[in-house]
């Protein structure tokens, strides 16, 4: 047995996490040393940057149109299970994904996350069912409730499904402060596997309450917008990056907002959108290096409030 099979075969019997060792056995490159986090009570890991697909990913058939999506989706699938995050709400989203993902082959190496956003048990099945349709999969890793729309319905088909093994993972998501109260209840009463929620510099209000309470429940935590939908660009434009940003592996503005993102203990994973395969390439660094720990995630946020 060669020392690859040996050490993958020791983990299996450890019981412990396999995907980054499989990451490394089986995707050594630039992302060999990706960093990952399990999700509480399961073996799994996640890296800890991903994928949205809002808008970058609501184009047309034509191969023009694809480029990006599909040139985006081989930089992710770079990394073993990285989550790509869609819904029914986003225009042709989930059909575009799941072109790009058979077309490309990669539907073992990424981790599928859609929504339901409707009113009503049997609406809510029909649309579930036809993203399994435009996702071309017999299984949907995560499956959440947008925005809260109908929970309290949706839930109970949720849990059926996952007891039949069609969905892995229950969540529930929103992206607005205001959502964050009834959000909070949620997780006391239902104890979903995930949340999905908005955190950023620009947006720090989850750590009050929300962040705290996920480790709490043990309910893994994702993070949407958390380039703000791009402002925080916008606002940091003309200034340069702390000298110290070096210390911490950090080469870029995206790089900086997500690694003071994804070290927060509470963060499972953060799902940036982007068209490009360039930016891509740029998220994923923040899950190589160095992470900043508290002390260092204070200074960063003081220098970024000296500028926003
Ligand atoms: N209620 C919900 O469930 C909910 C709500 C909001 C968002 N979400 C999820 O969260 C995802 C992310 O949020 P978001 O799409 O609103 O916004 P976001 O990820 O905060 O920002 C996306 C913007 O950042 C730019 N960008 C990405 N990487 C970059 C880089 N390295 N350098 C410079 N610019 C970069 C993108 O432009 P380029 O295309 O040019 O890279 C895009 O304009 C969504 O796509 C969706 O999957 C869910």
């Amino acid at each position: 047995m060669n020392r690859h099979r040996r050490l993958l075969l020791k983990a299996i019997l450890a019981g412990v996490a396999i995907n980054p060792l499989f990451n490394r056995l089986a995707f050594a490159g630039e992302f060999a040393e990706t960093i990952y986090r399990k999700i509480p009570g399961s073996n799994e890991t996640l890296p800890l940057v991903g994928l949205g697909t809002y808008r970058v990913f609501d184009v047309g058939s034509n191969a023009g149109e694809l480029q990006g999506p599909s040139e985006v989706l081989s930089v992710l699938s770079k990394v073993q299970n990285a989550m790509v995050d869609t819904s029914p709400m986003y225009g042709n989203a989930e059909r575009v994904l799941g072109d790009v993902v058979a077309e490309l082959g990669v539907r073992n190496h990424v981790f599928l996350a859609t929504k339901v956003w409707t009113h009503g048990r049997e609406a809510g099945i029909e649309q579930m069912n036809r993203s399994f349709q435009l996702l071309r999969t017999d299984r949907i890793d995560l499956m959440q409730i947008h925005n809260l729309v109908d929970w309290q319905t949706h839930i109970r088909t949720l849990r059926e499904w996952k007891e039949q093994g069609r969905i892995r993972y229950i969540g529930i998501t929103h992206y607005h402060d205001g959502a964050h109260r009834e959000l909070a209840r949620i997780m006391r009463s239902e104890a979903p596997d995930f949340i999905q929620i908005n955190y950023s510099p620009a947006e720090p209000e989850a750590e009050n309450t929300l962040l705290p309470l996920a480790s709490e429940r043990g309910i893994a935590v994702i993070v949407n917008r958390p380039f703000a939908r791009g402002s925080l660009f916008r606002a940091v434009r003309g200034n340069k990056l702390p000298k110290w940003a070096g210390e911490l592996d950090i080469h870029s503005w995206a790089q900086f907002f997500l690694k003071w993102i994804v070290s927060h203990p509470s963060v499972s994973v953060a799902i940036p959108a982007t068209s490009r395969k360039q930016h891509m390439r740029d998220n994923l660094g923040a899950a190589l290096g160095r992470l900043p720990d508290e002390a260092q995630r204070q200074r960063m946020f003081a220098y970024l409030s000296d500028i926003l």
